[in-house]
């Protein structure tokens, strides 16, 4: 199983972590390196004004979310909004997930990770997360039994991704509708209010399951100035 598990994501172009640079004012959360209490580590990529981090944190205060958003606008009604919350159990981060998460995450440090509501992408359907060379390298941060949670109102998007988790990435999953009352983003509550159908993938990694990222891992040379 394990083999074949190999050999089939062997055939997708590979990812090259070693040519991404840091994202401006990179800066390594302590919880990365001093996660004292031993708190399970999460990841929401594309967390918007941050509604469903806010409250994720508030209804889970032993585990840690760190959520990135690109968007400088979305960020700072986030930033404004995680500041007033104050949980030391959040960090808001404006950055290129790829990029940040490249520079910043260890290979099987994440319990879950949150794509909800992506960016549709269906003109550059390469652009869609589980199409990219980069998902490779994000199963590799996720510890084993971790998983990812994608969450779409595109079916196409969904019906691609439920494809690309079995047959390219080799990885359990399950596809669920998301209950018509569910409010955990903005963009939720809005397609669900116009009364379109959402989906939600949960994707498992077995144990056992190997990438070509398990031991690669950012080296800083302190050295250079
Ligand atoms: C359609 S919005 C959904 C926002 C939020 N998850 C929600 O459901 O309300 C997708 C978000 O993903 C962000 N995004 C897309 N690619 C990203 C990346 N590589 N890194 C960080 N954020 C990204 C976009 O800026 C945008 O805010």
């Amino acid at each position: 199983m394990t083999d074949n598990i190999e050999l089939t994501h062997r055939q997708s172009r590979v990812f090259q972590p070693e040519k991404l640079s840091p994202p401006r004012n990179f800066i390594i959360p302590n919880i990365i390196t001093n996660n004292k209490d031993n708190l399970p580590l999460l990841l929401e990529i594309g967390a918007g004004k941050g509604k469903h981090a806010l409250s994720f944190v508030s209804k889970n205060p032993n585990k840690h979310l760190i959520a990135i958003e690109r968007t400088r606008n979305k960020f700072d009604a986030f930033a404004k909004l995680a500041d007033l919350q104050n949980t030391s159990n959040l960090n808001a981060i404006h950055a290129d997930a790829i990029a940040w998460i490249v520079h910043a995450i260890a290979p099987s440090s994440v319990a879950k990770i949150f794509i909800l509501y992506p960016n549709p992408e269906q003109h550059n359907p390469n652009q869609q997360w589980l199409n990219m060379p980069f998902f490779e390298f994000l199963l590799s941060r996720l510890q084993d039994d971790g998983e990812v949670v994608l969450v779409t109102n595109i079916e196409s998007y969904m019906d691609n991704a439920e494809q690309r988790a079995t047959e390219v990435w080799c990885l359990p999953n399950t596809r669920y509708q998301v209950p018509i009352d569910s409010q955990r983003t903005h963009f939720e509550v809005k397609y669900l209010a116009r009364g379109e159908t959402c989906w939600e993938l949960s994707i498992h990694k077995p144990q056992g399951y190997k990438t070509r990222f398990d031991n690669w891992h950012i080296s800083y040379d302190c050295t250079k100035k």
